[in-house]
């Protein structure tokens, strides 16, 4: 934690060297510092107006925050390459597997690569924006803690709710994807289940936008299935185990390039004429330069994950190095592996025939097609390693989803019932059936273009929010020790997380008008729920001394017994939702 001493002893230990530089900022951060609970109260001569006014832009002290959770004194024992293979596994998803194709069919053509190439730019920024948060913040590393404690209550639940896009709408956009690849690997042994039972009900059309029902397209059991079974699985209490995830890792490492190695030498170079296609529709999202940026928006979603290393950093071994190194490695590894992967593929196949769910088997049926030759036994293992990777991914979204709901119940911005654990499991079961349930429902109805484009915006709207978070908190607390600092110093650091900020904002404005129109509708419709019910509940402002209270009691018990020393990351996870 940050120490205790800093709450008791208020703002005089903030007057540093640093402060002094900053000058104009010294009463700014002496506010912020001042951890005092019955600041959070109305006062008796202050109206309802800006009492009110003032609770949307309250903070969460940060030493509240890591006091929380300071009762879990975590073994350490992970190092910078779990960290990394962590990354991966919950990186390397649908987005490159189902994503990839579709953006190079509709968007880009084989000029798709590049379009990977600008994501990452997206995701580096913030990977450095969520690197310091995190080393600064190492509680459960939800962006909606960052933003709590950082930009108030309010921006707080906005991002929250904005999250639910990235963890919820995300994990249904593998659904859609896992499903895919399952019925493609009993397709390969002549099974074949009918569309009506495998397929989303309805499809999206994004030229011109529309959303219809497709006549007979009833629910894709599978997607709805195997989001189910993890839900069953992660109620139960599946072990997080590095092990696992370093097996599942492994195995989608092998397959990714296997698939690179195994065709690179079968790639036809007339695919890549032309390399960027030309605009024909008038509308600037298809093909063309901007189109290029338009697939980067979409490809955006294979990025996504790598802010769930975060959660890990109580349990590095040296979270100042190596959290870092995981996070921006395991970003510079899947950047390398995805020019490959989509420069073979755009190779293999030509880019208007990608447009299927399994884009990677019909790569490599292109090239069955021109060699003549049989290539089974790469599409049976490149389809097992898809569905292994895919729900891993699974697993981590309904993770990270029922943490976010935990820690706003925790907070009193939604219901209390997400936050009870099962006697028996220990797992906050709740809130995980109704996140598995809603996901797998959204999985049998809606098509994975739609899905995958509103986790995209919303997870870039998540990373702009992150990146104000660290310029704020380096003006208002830099008393707060940071295990990693952006590069830069001082002052020129800020260039890192305004061009991340530049460029999230950037990538949101050229998705699709009706996918930012659903975006702000999604945001709306939070607001409301916000005003309704969690600004009047939030415990911050309900009992603010009983919750200071409450924390210093639970610090006082866990400093004299010493109970809670969990040996691994998975006993930690576990008992954090005690
Ligand atoms: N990046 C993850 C995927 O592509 C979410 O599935």
């Amino acid at each position: 934690m940050v120490n205790s001493k800093t709450y008791q002893d208020g703002k005089d230990q903030y007057v540093n060297e640093e402060s002094g530089t900053f000058g104009i900022f010294n009463e700014i951060q002496s506010r912020y510092a001042k951890v005092d609970p019955t600041s959070y109260l109305r006062r008796s001569t202050e109206s309802g107006y800006h009492y009110w006014g003032r609770r949307l832009g309250s903070l969460k002290p940060v030493e509240l925050l890591v006091a929380e959770y300071d009762k879990a004194e975590l073994k350490k024992y992970l190092t910078w390459w779990q960290l990394i293979f962590i990354g991966i596994g919950t990186i390397i998803g649908t987005g490159i597997f189902v994503l990839s194709g579709q953006a190079a069919a509709q968007n880009a053509g084989p000029a798709v690569t590049v379009s990977f190439i600008i994501a990452a730019f997206a995701s580096m920024f913030a990977a450095l924006s969520y690197s310091e948060m995190a080393s600064m913040i190492p509680v459960s590393g939800s962006a909606y803690t960052y933003a709590y404690a950082t930009l108030g209550e309010f921006v707080g639940w906005t991002i929250g709710w904005d999250l639910i896009l990235e963890h919820m709408v995300g994990g249904a956009t593998v659904g859609v994807g896992w499903s895919g690849y399952f019925k493609k690997f009993f397709a390969l042994f002549d099974i074949h289940f009918a569309d009506s039972w495998t397929e989303p009900t309805v499809v999206w059309d994004e030229n011109p936008a529309r959303i219809y029902y497709t006549e007979g397209h009833y629910f894709n059991v599978p997607g709805f299935v195997v989001i189910m079974m993890v839900t069953i699985l992660v109620c139960i209490g599946i072990r997080q185990a590095s092990w696992v995830i370093s097996i599942i890792v492994v195995i989608k490492l092998i397959v990714v390039l296997l698939f690179i190695f195994a065709l690179c030498g079968f790639v036809d170079r007339a695919n890549y004429t032309p390399y960027v296609p030309p605009n024909t529709t008038g509308d600037w999202h298809f093909f063309g330069g901007p189109g290029i940026f338009a697939a980067a928006s979409t490809v955006f979603f294979a990025y996504i994950g790598f802010d769930s290393i975060t959660t890990a950093a109580l349990e590095a071994k040296n979270p100042r190095r190596d959290l870092p190194i995981g996070i921006i490695g395991s970003l510079v590894i899947t950047t390398i592996l995805y020019i490959g992967f989509c420069t073979v593929m755009t190779g293999a196949a030509h880019y208007s025939e990608l447009n299927t769910p399994t884009p990677v088997v019909t790569a490599i049926e292109a090239v069955e097609l021109r060699t003549e030759h049989s290539w089974l036994w790469l599409k049976v293992i490149v389809i097992f390693g898809a569905l292994a990777g895919l729900s891993s991914v699974l697993v981590v979204s309904i993770l990270s989803q029922t943490r976010v709901f935990y820690s706003m119940a925790k907070d009193g911005l939604v219901p209390s019932f997400f936050a009870k654990v099962h006697p028996r499991f220990k797992t906050p079961y709740r809130s995980t059936i109704f996140v598995g349930t809603i996901m797998a429902i959204m999985s049998a109805i809606l098509p994975v273009d739609l899905l995958g484009n509103m986790t995209s915006v919303g997870t870039l709207l998540a990373f702009f929010i992150v990146h104000c978070g660290v310029i704020v908190l380096r003006f208002t607390r830099p008393d707060v020790e940071r295990w990693f600092k952006i590069p830069g110093g001082k002052h020129l650091f800020i260039v890192f997380p305004i061009i991340g900020m530049v460029v999230s904002i950037l990538l949101i404005a050229v998705s699709e008008v009706t996918t930012i129109w659903r975006l702000f509708v999604w945001m709306a419709v939070g607001w409301i729920i916000y005003f309704s019910y969690g600004i009047r509940n939030s415990k911050l402002h309900r009992d603010p001394v009983g919750r200071f209270a409450e924390v210093q009691a639970d610090i006082s018990s866990t400093s004299t017994t010493n109970e809670n020393t969990y040996t691994t990351r998975e006993e930690y996870n576990y008992n954090e939702h005690k």
